[in-house]
């Protein structure tokens, strides 16, 4: 039977991202079924650059699943991270504060491309440009997802609904009214991001304070630069010409006998900052994962990782309920995954009010504190120590 004609199966996963496609081959690796579906097409999932940052937990899944021979060739390992305010550099070395742990960069549509070829190679049904998704019956025993692929109206009867189709998709909103509560924060401020095609200006990240505002050096590979600026949240792209933007980031990084270096931008896009969760996680036979239910500002470089680490507790429970016959694990599922959601979230705000200028600031109030606190973490190994285990992530046992 062609992916195409599956009717049935075990858990139907809405969404082709990082949390729909590790769910996908986690399953799978534990022979339970699952069809996959992605109203977007291939192309365009593969190539929507976004994170970049993978937590040592992460990458050790992705290798323990078969995937990660790219991620362990082309990743880039890093050990620190420079903070940089008041025109000074400042490294943070998680090493030796974490015992060894890091972070490696990656692309996160490198993962996406590694776990989709993975989902072909080994013919499990992953179905594109599907339009519609409308999940019904969550709170019988055979929810069903309704959709509409290649001109046509399709049924998939499931067991369970995994709903991974990020902030904007279609399964939070299947419950019913008062089901979840919702707790957000909006910022007064986005990203404008880059990448250019130039090597990176610096070994490690830097995370920039500036009076002008955030500024963050990241990169993809030994050739490509990503590049981030606090702009406002609904910047207009068009009003930022490259010129203006390696402009404004030279000022924003100064820093005494360093420079950065310019390359062609071959990509440029604004993102909003937000906090959002949803609790709990899941209605019936409904279980939301990664953006579907929380969202964190991206200055902790948490929302992929947090994805990572719901699916990996949500497929655990499924195996226990499809093998074993045993609920358990699968009724406690949002209240394992939550603690570890909100000390993310925690993470990103804090990251995130600490390098972001205020636009209400008026008499630098913020700045200072901002300042103070910086000037702590650097100077403290008991503060830097609280940064460096949250970035690289903390340990499945202490959440
Ligand atoms: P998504 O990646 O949003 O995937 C959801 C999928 O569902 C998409 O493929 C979408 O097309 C599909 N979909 C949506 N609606 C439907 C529907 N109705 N029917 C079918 N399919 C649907 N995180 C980090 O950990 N580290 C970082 O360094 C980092 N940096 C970031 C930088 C930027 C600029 C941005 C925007 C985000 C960053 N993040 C980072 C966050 C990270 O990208 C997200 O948290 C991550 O993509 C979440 O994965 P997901 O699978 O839950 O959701
Ligand atoms: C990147 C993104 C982040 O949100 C971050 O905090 C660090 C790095 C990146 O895209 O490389």
């Amino acid at each position: 039977m062609s992916a195409t004609d599956v009717t049935r199966t075990q858990v139907g996963i809405v969404g082709a991202g990082p949390a729909g496609l590790v769910l996908g081959h986690l399953l799978h690796l534990q022979g339970i079924e699952s069809v996959i579906l992605e109203d977007r097409d291939r192309a365009y999932v593969e190539g929507r650059v976004r994170a970049g940052v993978l937590e040592q937990g992460t990458v050790d899944l992705l290798i323990e699943m078969g995937v990660g021979e790219r991620l362990k060739r082309e990743g880039l390992v890093h050990h620190g991270v420079e903070l940089r305010f008041g025109g000074k550099g400042h490294r943070i070395p998680f090493d030796e504060l974490t015992g060894g742990r890091g972070i490696t960069i990656y692309g996160q549509q490198e993962v996406v491309k590694d776990l989709i070829g993975a989902r072909l190679e080994a013919e499990a049904p992953l179905l594109f440009e599907v339009d519609d998704v409308r999940p019904a019956g969550i709170e019988s025993d055979s929810p069903v997802l309704r959709f509409r692929h290649e001109g046509e109206e399709r049924e998939l009867r499931c067991e369970v609904v995994a709903g991974c189709d990020g902030y904007h998709g279609v399964c939070r909103s299947a419950v019913p009214d008062g089901a979840f509560s919702y707790r957000e924060r909006t910022y007064p401020f986005g990203w404008l991001g880059i990448l250019a095609e130039v090597e990176p200006s610096s070994e490690e990240l830097i995370y920039c304070h500036h009076d002008r505002g955030f500024a963050l050096h990241s990169m993809r590979s030994p050739e490509v630069t990503r590049l981030y600026l606090q702009c406002e949240p609904d910047e207009d792209i068009e009003r930022w010409p490259d010129e203006r933007i390696w402009e404004e980031l030279h000022t924003r990084f100064t820093c005494e006998g360093w420079s950065l270096k310019e390359g062609p931008i071959v990509e440029k896009g604004v993102t909003p900052m937000r906090s959002f969760v949803s609790e709990p996680m899941q209605h019936g036979r409904l279980f939301l994962a990664g953006d579907a239910v929380h969202i964190v500002p991206a200055t902790g470089a948490k929302g992929l990782n947090l994805a990572v680490a719901d699916v990996r507790v949500l497929a655990e429970a499924l195996v226990r309920w499809f093998s074993a016959g045993d609920e358990t694990l699968l009724e406690n599922y949002s209240e394992t995954c939550l603690p570890r959601v909100w000390k993310a979230q925690h993470f990103a705000w804090w990251m995130t009010s600490m390098f972001h200028r205020m636009p209400d600031d008026r008499d630098g109030f913020t700045a200072r504190l901002q300042r103070a606190e910086l000037e702590y973490v650097c100077s403290s190994k008991a503060a830097a120590t609280t940064l460096a285990e949250n970035y690289v992530g903390l340990e499945l046992e202490d959440v």
